[in-house]
Order: structure tokens, then C-alpha cells, then sequence
């Protein structure tokens, strides 16, 4: 039986699917900004019902959204069939922001809705669908961010904000000020990195019921190459269970990541349209109880308790 190829992100929606497509490495290894090849990744997405798309201002030093809007530009259409996800907060040193002497975080009122602003511009686009704090400040003040999210979304320009990389305590302190529920956290998850399955944050999703995202689902690609301990070990049980379900490796990893009862959202890096076509047909793949454990145990490299 096959999962529904869409979810709910939290009860008010979005609804999105339930494989999202990340536009991270976009531009990766010098790869030009060419809106044929962008389209080509776009309409892969769509027709094999990847339907959001995750962006932040600073992926490819603040060039990828602007590469994915030129696409939008030249088929408007497109903006209609899909769901936009971005971020903001995250200041970089790059030639694009020369007022930031060193790295940091901004989330001061004024830095998110101009950040937002931006991004709709460079995406081409009058609203995006989610809005995520991309990382945890120690200067975070939750009151202004719910006048900049109060702002955004009376203005139509956000319909949801969500988080990124945040424990439940950030998210639980963010939460308290804010008129409407957070619809994600959005956290780095993948079979070498078991800790939200233990620190609580897949645990506060199951509770507030939203679907939390899983970002570098094959851990950067570290899952298929990685020459460590525990991806040898991990390596060696995927490989039989891919053998066994007559799959491909990464298949079989989205499926892990598909089987928890939070409604994980994997969100794909892939720049490769074949393998886009490979990871929906993880929707179709039912890893069993025995089957999930093998791949925890490999990571763990112990039994569980
Ligand atoms: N919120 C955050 O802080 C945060 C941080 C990082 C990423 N993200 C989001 O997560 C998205 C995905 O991250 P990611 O790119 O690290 O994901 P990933 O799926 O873990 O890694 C993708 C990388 O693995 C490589 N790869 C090798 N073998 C592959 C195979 N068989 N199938 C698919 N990929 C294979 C890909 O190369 P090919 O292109 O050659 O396939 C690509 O370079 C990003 O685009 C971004 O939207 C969010």
C-alpha cells in the first residue's frame, strides 16, 4: 500500500507533499544558473508529485532562489502547482551583503520582512507558503518576531512560519508569543543522525501534530560514500534491504524516514532528475517494524536496550 502522496504539514495546513525538493546545491560545483536545467528539475518534481520546494535566502550565496524564479518567470503558471518554502536570519559574509563583518543571526523585525521581501522578488512570486527561522539566535526575541510574522501574513506575503534546527525549548518559547502555531521545525535527519528521535524534537511534533522536515535525508550524500564506522555499518544493512526489496539504497532510506508516525517530510539534494524519479517511488515502499530496527541498530551499532 502506498502513503498519500500529500499531508498536512499541521491542522491549518499548508497541505504539501510528502516529499519536498530542496534547492540548496542548486548551483553546486559550478553549475550555471540555466533556466532550462532548472525548469527540467521543477517539472521532474511535479510530475512525480514533489510539489514543495525548500529555499533559503543565503543558499548559493544568495544567487539559488533568484535562479528558481528566472524558471518561474519564464512559466508563471508553475507558481500554482507548487508550495514555496524559505528561510531567513542567517547573515553570511559575501560580496552580496557587504555590511556583514562576520557570520551571524538576525531576527529583528525589520531584518525578517525585508529578508521575505527579498525573497519574493527574487523568487518571483507574491507569497511563500512557509516562512522558516532558519537557525536558533541567543538573541531571539519572540515578541518581534510575532509583530514580523503578524505583518507578513496580514500582508498575504507568508501564510505559515515555521523553525529550523530548534530544540523543543526554542521552539516551545517561540511558540508562546506567537498568534498562530509553528507548522514545522525543519532538522537535520537521516539514519547518522538519530538525536531528534531522542532529544524530544520528533516527540513535540507528534504532540502539537505537525510534520517535521529532514533535511540531508542521506546526509549530504555522507550515507552512500561515507568511508566512517557507522556508515559501513549502515551502509551494509541498506544494502541488503534494498537487495531484498529489489529497491535502490536511497529508496529504501526515504522509506525509513517515511515510516515514523510524525509524517516526516524528507526534503531531496539530488541534482539529478533520475534519481528524482527513484525517491517518489519510496511513497510505495513499506519498511517493516524488524526492518527499521536493523537500520537504528546499524547506526547505533548496538542492539537496543
Ligand atoms: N535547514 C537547514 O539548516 C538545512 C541544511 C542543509 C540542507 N537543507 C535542505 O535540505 C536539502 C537536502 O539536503 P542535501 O542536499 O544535503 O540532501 P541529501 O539528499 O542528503 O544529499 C544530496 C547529495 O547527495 C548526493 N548523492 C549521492 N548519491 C545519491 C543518490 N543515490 N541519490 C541522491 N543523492 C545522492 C547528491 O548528488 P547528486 O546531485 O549527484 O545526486 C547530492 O550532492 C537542501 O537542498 C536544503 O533545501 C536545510
Amino acid at each position: 500500500m502506498s502513503l498519500s502522496p500529500r499531508v498536512n504539514m499541521a491542522a491549518g495546513g499548508p497541505e504539501v507533499s510528502r516529499l519536498a525538493y530542496g534547492a540548496w546545491r542548486l548551483l553546486n560545483d559550478g553549475q550555471s544558473a540555466d533556466v532550462q536545467r532548472v525548469l527540467a528539475l521543477i517539472q521532474t518534481c511535479l510530475d512525480h508529485g514533489i510539489t514543495t520546494f525548500d529555499h533559503a535566502d543565503i543558499y548559493g550565496g544568495y544567487r539559488c532562489e533568484e535562479a528558481f524564479g528566472a524558471a518561474l518567470r519564464a512559466h508563471p503558471g508553475l507558481r500554482q502547482r507548487m508550495e514555496l518554502v524559505t528561510k531567513c536570519g542567517i547573515m553570511l559574509v559575501n560580496p552580496a551583503r557587504p555590511e556583514n563583518r562576520l557570520k551571524h543571526y538576525d531576527y529583528s523585525r525589520q531584518h525578517i520582512i525585508a529578508s521575505v521581501e527579498r525573497s519574493l522578488r527574487n523568487l518571483a512570486t507574491d507569497y511563500v507558503d512557509v516562512l522558516l527561522l532558519h537557525r536558533p539566535s541567543p538573541l531571539l526575541d519572540p515578541d518581534e518576531v510575532a509583530e514580523a510574522q503578524r505583518q507578513l501574513v496580514q500582508q498575504g506575503k507568508v501564510r505559515h512560519l515555521g523553525v529550523s534546527n530548534f530544540t523543543p525549548a526554542q521552539f516551545e518559547a517561540l511558540s508562546s508569543r506567537l498568534d498562530t502555531p509553528l507548522v514545522t521545525n525543519q532538522v537535520e535527519l537521516h539514519p547518522l543522525r538519530l538525536e531528534p528521535f531522542l532529544d524530544g524534537t520528533l516527540d513535540q511534533c507528534l504532540q502539537r501534530r505537525i510534520s517535521p522536515m529532514a533535511w540531508s535525508p542521506l546526509a549530504g550524500g555522507r550515507l552512500l560514500k561515507g568511508e566512517g564506522e557507522p556508515e559501513r555499518r549502515v551502509r551494509a544493512v541498506l544494502t541488503e534491504l534494498a537487495r531484498q526489496h529489489g529497491v535502490e539504497l536511497e529508496q529504501l532510506v526515504y522509506a525509513w524516514l517515511l515510516r515514523h508516525p510524525a509524517r516526516i517530510i524528507p526534503v531531496l539534494g539530488t541534482q539529478r532528475p533520475e534519481r528524482i524519479r527513484s525517491a517518489a517511488r519510496a511513497l510505495s515502499l513499506h519498511l517493516d517494524t524488524q526492518d527499521w530496527f536493523a537500520v537504528w541498530s546499524a547506526s547505533t551499532g548496538a542492539p537496543v536496550p
